[in-house]
């Protein structure tokens, strides 16, 4: 008879090996498919991890370009080495998926390479590369295949000129022109990047906002912010054709409400309109595993499919696209098989944009707390009032903390400012455990720091800030 495993999961993204790893600490024994080459999937391979290798980089060029000078640092010839900046980003990968092949084979995983395809319930078959197919007999199935881009209809992706994220981090020159296709995370991240390393990029979104779902303020002053930096933006806009016949890419625009259409020159386009979650191939239609109105696994409150012993985690499911959302489900998911109360608090997941200066948030925007008729209050602190930032010369941004006016208790943070994806966990810890603007601006913060903007903040939700 063949071996038996507790639990197989599909993909080893960070829902799905955390998962793993956290059903194997519960005593499971636990299997993994993953058709990649390396684990850590799109997040460690193609996302989270070479970007941030790369903005860092970028940042720290643009640093010694703009304000080593004013810090009193001469910087004679400064260039950008490319292919060294590509090469620090693909050790960086190489080193964080190679952590999680130890960490497999440390928690006793057995990983199975191949694509994975749910035959019925208890039964996942894996096809290798080379054709060859094993069956993997398992009490329950995680789905955890994570999400890949949107395209836009009619254009073709060639990840050479006309690319999705994926081509945007292995470009092998430095685009004269580029056009970013989407104002959202992806978009200003990329872009930042290559508009950092002497790119023109002009932005083309079809909302008449950046970063939809974000507070409307810290949306609009941050666009402000990026102007500065030599963005531009084409709000309200839609693209509808990209010719590639030239040397150069002539895209089509034209006002989303309709109108004159325009023709814009560029090297490069990046289209980075959304994600979408990735189910082919794996015989759900075949196992009657029922999909959501935009093709997301569709699961229970404990990450169950309508089918028994299937469930599903990360972006194949409903909720926001992010790494640290699916590492909790993973976590929650194998708690909940080994009969553990697994839960994810949805309220609290903060989310980061990592350009410079960082947008981080967590909990509800103005706009929402608006629409949900809460009686609430605003406490604001510029980061030009802050010490430590002016000696940093990283005065953009503010913070804004939004209190329900009755109870005091944060209901939802913003910051923009260097730092901020750091900086909003003392938020998210406070709102888990159900704090007062009042317990944060009572708690001693460090002087000189960034986060002394965030008790002002608080303070500002009470009789005033000191400092402002
Ligand atoms: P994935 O990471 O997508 O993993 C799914 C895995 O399943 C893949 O390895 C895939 O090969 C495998 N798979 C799919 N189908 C099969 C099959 N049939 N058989 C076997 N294997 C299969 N999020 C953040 O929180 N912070 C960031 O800074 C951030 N930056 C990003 C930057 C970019 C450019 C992109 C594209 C995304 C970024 N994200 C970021 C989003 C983040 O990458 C995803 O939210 C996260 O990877 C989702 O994890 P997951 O485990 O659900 O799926
Ligand atoms: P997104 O959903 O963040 O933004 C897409 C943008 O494209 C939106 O502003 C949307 O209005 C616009 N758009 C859609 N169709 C369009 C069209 N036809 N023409 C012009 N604009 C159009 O998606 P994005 O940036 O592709 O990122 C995908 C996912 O990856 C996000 O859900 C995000 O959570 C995740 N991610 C997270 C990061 C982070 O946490 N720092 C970094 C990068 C990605």
């Amino acid at each position: 008879m063949s071996e038996q495993f507790d639990l197989t999961i599909i993909g080893t993204g960070p829902g799905g090996y955390v998962g793993a790893i956290r059903a194997a600490q519960l005593g499971m024994k636990v299997a993994v498919v993953e058709k990649r080459a390396t684990h850590g999937g799109t997040c460690l391979n193609i996302g989270c991890i070479p970007s941030k290798a790369l903005l860092h980089a970028s940042e720290l060029y643009e640093e010694a370009g703009h304000n080593f000078a004013k810090l009193g640092i001469a910087v004679d010839g400064l260039n950008v080495d490319l292919p060294g900046m590509l090469k620090h980003k693909d050790e960086t990968v190489k080193s964080n998926t190679g952590g999680i092949e130890f960490l497999l084979k440390k928690n006793k995983i057995t990983a199975f390479h191949g694509l994975g395809k749910i035959e019925g319930p208890g039964k996942v078959s894996v096809t290798s590369d080379e054709g060859e197919t094993q069956t993997i007999d398992t009490k329950n199935i995680v789905i955890a295949t994570g999400s890949d881009s949107a395209n836009l209809p009619g254009i073709e992706i060639d990840e050479k000129r006309v690319v999705t994220s994926t081509g945007a981090l292995d470009l092998e020159t430095v685009p004269e022109k580029m056009i970013v296709v989407g104002a959202g995370v992806i978009g200003l991240e990329l872009g930042s990047v290559w508009s950092r390393l002497g790119s023109e990029v002009t932005v083309v979104e079809y909302l008449d906002r950046i970063l939809p779902g974000m507070d409307g303020e810290v949306a609009k002053n941050f666009q402000r912010t990026l102007k500065k930096q030599g963005f531009k933006f084409k709000l309200s806009t839609k693209v509808t054709n990209v010719d590639t016949s030239g040397d150069s890419l002539k895209v089509s625009v034209e006002p989303a409400a309709g109108g004159d259409a325009e023709e814009l020159d560029a090297d490069v386009v990046l289209v980075a309109i959304g994600r979408t979650p990735y189910t082919e191939g794996l015989g759900l239609e075949e196992v009657g595993v029922e999909l959501d109105e935009r093709r997301r696994v569709k699961i229970d409150n404990h990450y169950k499919t309508n089918v028994d012993g299937i469930y599903a985690i990360g972006d194949v499911v409903v909720g926001p696209m992010l790494a640290h959302k699916a590492e909790d489900e993973g976590v929650a998911i194998a708690e909940i098989l080994a009969g553990q109360a697994g839960h994810v608090n949805y309220d609290v997941i903060p989310g980061v944009v990592y350009t410079s200066p960082e947008v981080a948030s967590v909990g509800k925007t103005e706009e929402e707390v608006k629409d949900a008729g809460i009686d609430y209050k605003v406490g604001k602190f510029q980061m030009t009032a802050n010490g430590r930032a002016k000696a940093m010369l990283a005065t953009d941004g503010f913070v804004k903390i939004i209190a329900d006016k009755n109870t005091d208790r944060v209901l939802g943070a913003h910051i923009v400012g260097k730092g901020a994806g750091e900086m909003i966990h003392e938020l998210a810890v406070l709102m888990e455990f159900g704090g007062s603007a009042e317990d944060l601006a009572r708690t001693c913060h460090a002087h000189p720091t960034m986060s002394e903007a965030v008790r002002e903040a608080a303070l500002g939700c009470g009789d005033g800030t000191i400092h402002m």
